[in-house]
């Protein structure tokens, strides 16, 4: 099949590129550029630099390209932006959505993945969020993750398209030092930044109901990630008229100081951090069941969270030379 993989220039995208030509899929990207590089679209892959509320370009690129199936990770992603500028999230990642399978449904497009988020379910009061724990987003940004499941899953009953929306949960890692993330809107790299500046790391709160008092949440590597758009895209492919909506995590809880202690004995920064007031609307704990996508589709993360910190602080690196311990 060719794969339109929107957001393919991104942190995500860029992984899930390589992920499906590696296992033998064809992929042309299809990105705006707004936070993504051409730096990262894979020699050979063509690079389409479009915004995915241009309908009428989207409908050549799927023609000319004989696209057969799309990976949509193009959005904004980030919380605290989405909270002062609904208007906007609502804008590129609702109607962004709209327009991007208004032109599939014209075109010979048979499969449609969706880059989903954990940010659906709000503050879950469980130990395990599986897809059925209810859906109560906290900011605009979970609020156009929602919507776009919905828009995607009513789309497919009235077309037939396949369709997929992956509720990713903490991304970090890289397969590669120049494939990080290189945006400080996480706990991993807002950490290591501290580090660069030879400060503390902070937490925020370390009054939670939790072992160590600290917010526990459930990292995911990119990689694996990444091997799990691979593994829905055979599905969808497989199984015409398939709904899927799948969990991507590790099922497994890790402390905000677990992380901070994990990134010092990688990264050899060994701070106290401080431990400051909470931040409003953060949960304090956010673990996924990953057991459907286990049973539905055979995967599993192989990547722990030492792994995702050591391939992330080598790309970071590579941007901050001067945070190298002798
Ligand atoms: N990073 C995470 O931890 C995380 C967690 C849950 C869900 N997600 C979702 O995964 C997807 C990818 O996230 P990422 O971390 O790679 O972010 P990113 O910002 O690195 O990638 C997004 C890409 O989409 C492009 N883009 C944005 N708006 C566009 C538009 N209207 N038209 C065309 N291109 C556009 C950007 O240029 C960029 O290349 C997003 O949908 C995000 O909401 C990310």
């Amino acid at each position: 099949m060719t794969w339109l993989i929107t957001g393919g220039a991104g942190y995500i995208g860029a992984h899930v590129v390589r992920a499906m030509t590696r296992a033998g899929e064809r992929a042309v990207v299809y990105d705006d550029l707004s936070t993504g590089d051409a730096a990262r679209v894979p020699d050979g892959i063509p690079l389409v630099v479009g915004s995915t509320l241009d309908g009428d370009r989207l409908a050549r690129v799927l023609a000319e390209h004989e696209v057969t199936g799309v990976v949509h990770l193009a959005a904004k992603k980030q919380v605290g932006e989405s909270v002062d500028q609904p208007l906007r999230y609502y804008r590129e990642n609702v109607e962004g959505l709209r327009v991007l399978l208004e032109a599939v449904t014209a075109a010979d497009v048979s499969a449609f993945v969706f880059s989903s988020s954990a940010a659906v379910y709000g503050m879950p009061d469980v130990d395990l969020v599986t897809e059925e724990t209810p859906c109560m987003p906290m900011s605009p940004y979970g609020e156009t993750k929602l919507v776009g499941e919905w828009l995607v899953r009513a789309t497919g009953r009235a077309t037939g398209l396949s369709t997929a929306s992956l509720r990713y949960f903490n991304v970090a890692g890289a397969a590669s030092p120049e494939l990080a993330d290189t945006g400080v809107f996480n706990l991993v790299p807002m950490v290591f930044e501290k580090l660069t500046e030879n400060a503390a790391p902070r937490i925020f709160g370390d009054d939670y109901p939790t072992p160590d008092g600290t917010c526990i949440r459930d990292y995911i590597h990119v990689v694996d990630l990444a091997e799990a758009h691979v593994a829905t895209a055979r599905a969808l492919q497989s199984s015409p008229g398939l709904d899927l909506t799948l969990n991507i995590g590790r099922g497994e809880g890790v402390s905000v100081r677990e992380m901070i202690d994990t990134i010092a004995a990688v990264t050899g920064h060994h701070h106290v951090p401080t431990v400051t007031p909470r931040r409003p609307g953060d949960p304090a704990r956010v673990v996924a069941s990953a057991d459907r996508i286990a049973t539905e589709l055979g995967w599993k993360a192989r990547h722990d969270v030492h792994d995702m910190i050591a391939s992330a602080w080598q790309g970071w690196l590579r941007h901050h030379p001067q945070a190298a311990r002798d």
